[in-house]
């Protein structure tokens, strides 16, 4: 039986999963490890609002568990040692160098996981990949950690986390599936077992499926290429709307009621970001082509292809509707986060559509909820498109949205949160230049109700 987990990784991913596996198993102790210091102190530290991972509901959880059986530490070598199973949770960034560099996952994080349990392991393991990672990666595990030569058995056991930011939370305590794939053999049968009664704990045993390590690693993939698709599907159906002169939202709801294709993922946007859906698909691109199958990589790639141009679409709109011209105008930019309920802005369209119009001289006012002034200086800067100064210079991050629409020509709506559709848009409206511009990359907000108070109105995939 499993008595104590160490997770290495106290990201989105390991943070909130270890949460909930602490919470559902008061037997378990659970002990969540990270190089970086000062993330494992936010993850100690009292305000709890001050959590390095924004989920609703996650708070709560952490202040239930944490002293009791859930532990965040930055002693990686002690608590692998004490563990029976450990969950490698660690990023894996798309290659930013060498060969595969702009597609293939960079796995250098996961063998210094390998090599660091390898070289401190003095009783068995079952080492769990946690993180997305390209198919055959647990055979690489297995081949470092199997080698050793210290006489520990090693288990490697696949188990893809599932869960979608901003509802981690519930994701996690009420899953569709947990996916467990393990060696076909008598050892590797047994340390799949062990996992499944860690997930009996508060998961009915029908949802809990196991399956050899290639088909579960191979299916997280496939799970997100398909997700994402939708959304390139919709998104590609918004552009057509939008000449055509149709609502891409009553379209939605009316494909979403065929039971084949269902209401989920159909939510036309200005393009969808996140830490998974590019990378994973990218993966899938690149492993597809290292098998020479050229056509289904040029399949898969559509989807990222479209995704960028509905990036770049909705910043040329702005331009071209702002009467050729942003140069010196103010645009207010609601939402940071790649979603809603979320502080992770991890590839957000926001980031791409700022880039355009800085690169057309606008200056910007940026406000969400949960993200703060130095991740949206950071975002930016790491796309080298300008320096740190002129990005500080264009680009003001403010607490209060009100603010952030004061003096604008125009308003980006970038993620769907909720409190954006309770604003007092009289009160916004008359503190703007006119014409007063708002461009609703969510469809997110009542046009109608806009148009009435005086705003010229754009929203994605609707059509005049
Ligand atoms: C995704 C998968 O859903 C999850 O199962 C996997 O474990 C990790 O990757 P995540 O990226 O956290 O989760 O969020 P998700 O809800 O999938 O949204 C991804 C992006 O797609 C967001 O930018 C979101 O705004 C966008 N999106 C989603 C749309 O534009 N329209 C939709 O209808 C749904
Ligand atoms: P994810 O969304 O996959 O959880 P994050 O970037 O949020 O990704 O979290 C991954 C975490 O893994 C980071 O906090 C990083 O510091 C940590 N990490 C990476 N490599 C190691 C390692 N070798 N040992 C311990 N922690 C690591």
């Amino acid at each position: 039986m499993i008595k104590n987990i160490c997770c290495i990784g106290a990201g989105y991913v390991g943070g909130p999963t270890m949460s909930i596996i602490a919470l559902k198993s008061p037997h378990i102790k659970v002990t969540v490890v990270d190089l970086n210091q000062e993330r494992i102190d936010a993850w100690n530290g009292e305000d709890l609002d001050k959590l390095p991972v924004y989920e609703p509901g996650l708070a709560e959880v952490v202040d239930q568990c944490r002293g009791k059986n859930l532990f965040f530490s930055t002693e990686v070598d002690k608590a692998i040692d004490k563990a029976d199973a450990i969950f490698i949770s660690v990023n894996t960034p798309t290659k930013t160098y060498g060969v595969g560099k702009g597609m293939a996952a960079d796995l250098k994080y996961i063998e210094l996981c390998a090599r660091q349990i390898a070289r401190v392991a003095t009783s068995d393991k079952i080492v769990i990949e946690k993180s997305t990672l390209p198919v055959r990666t647990a055979e690489a595990i297995a081949n470092i950690l199997k080698n050793t030569g210290n006489g520990v058995d090693f288990q490697i056991l696949s188990n893809p986390e599932f869960l979608a930011e901003g509802t981690a939370v519930s994701d996690l305590m009420s899953p569709d599936r947990v996916l467990i794939g393990g060696e076909q053999t008598e050892k590797g049968k047994k340390a799949a077992e062990k996992l499944v009664d860690v997930y009996k704990n508060w998961v009915d045993e029908d949802k809990i499926l196991t399956t050899n390590v290639w088909s579960s690693e191979l299916s997280k993939l496939t799970a997100n290429a398909f997700l994402a698709q939708r959304v390139s599907s919709i998104n590609a159906m918004s552009e057509l709307c939008e000449v055509t002169g149709a609502d891409v939202n009553e379209v939605a709801r009316a494909i979403g009621t065929d039971s084949r294709i269902g209401s989920k993922f159909l939510k036309a946007s200005v393009g969808f970001g996140g830490s998974c859906f590019q990378k994973d698909i990218l993966n899938l691109v690149y492993i597809a082509k290292s098998y020479g199958l050229n056509e289904v990589a040029d399949y898969w790639e559509q989807v990222i292809v479209l995704n960028d141009h509905q990036k770049r679409r909705f910043a040329a709109n702005i331009v071209k509707t702002l009467f050729n011209t942003v140069s010196g105008k103010d645009i207010a930019i609601l939402g940071w986060a790649f979603k809603k309920d979320t502080n992770d802005t991890r590839e957000s369209a926001a980031i791409y559509v700022a880039d355009e119009l800085l690169n057309e001289r606008a200056s910007l006012k940026v406000y969400d909820p949960k993200v703060n002034e130095e991740k949206v200086y950071t975002d930016l800067n790491y796309l080298e498109t300008r320096t740190n100064k002129e990005n500080v210079e264009l680009v003001d991050v403010v607490e209060d949205p009100y603010e952030a629409c004061k003096g604008a020509h125009a308003i980006a709506i970038l993620t769907e949160w909720d409190e954006f559709k309770s604003y007092d848009w009289n009160r916004i409206y008359d503190n703007m230049q006119k014409p007063a511009f708002i461009f609703d990359g969510r469809a997110l907000l009542d046009l109608e109700e806009l148009s009435r108070i005086g705003f010229i109105t754009y929203s994605i995939g609707k059509g005049n």
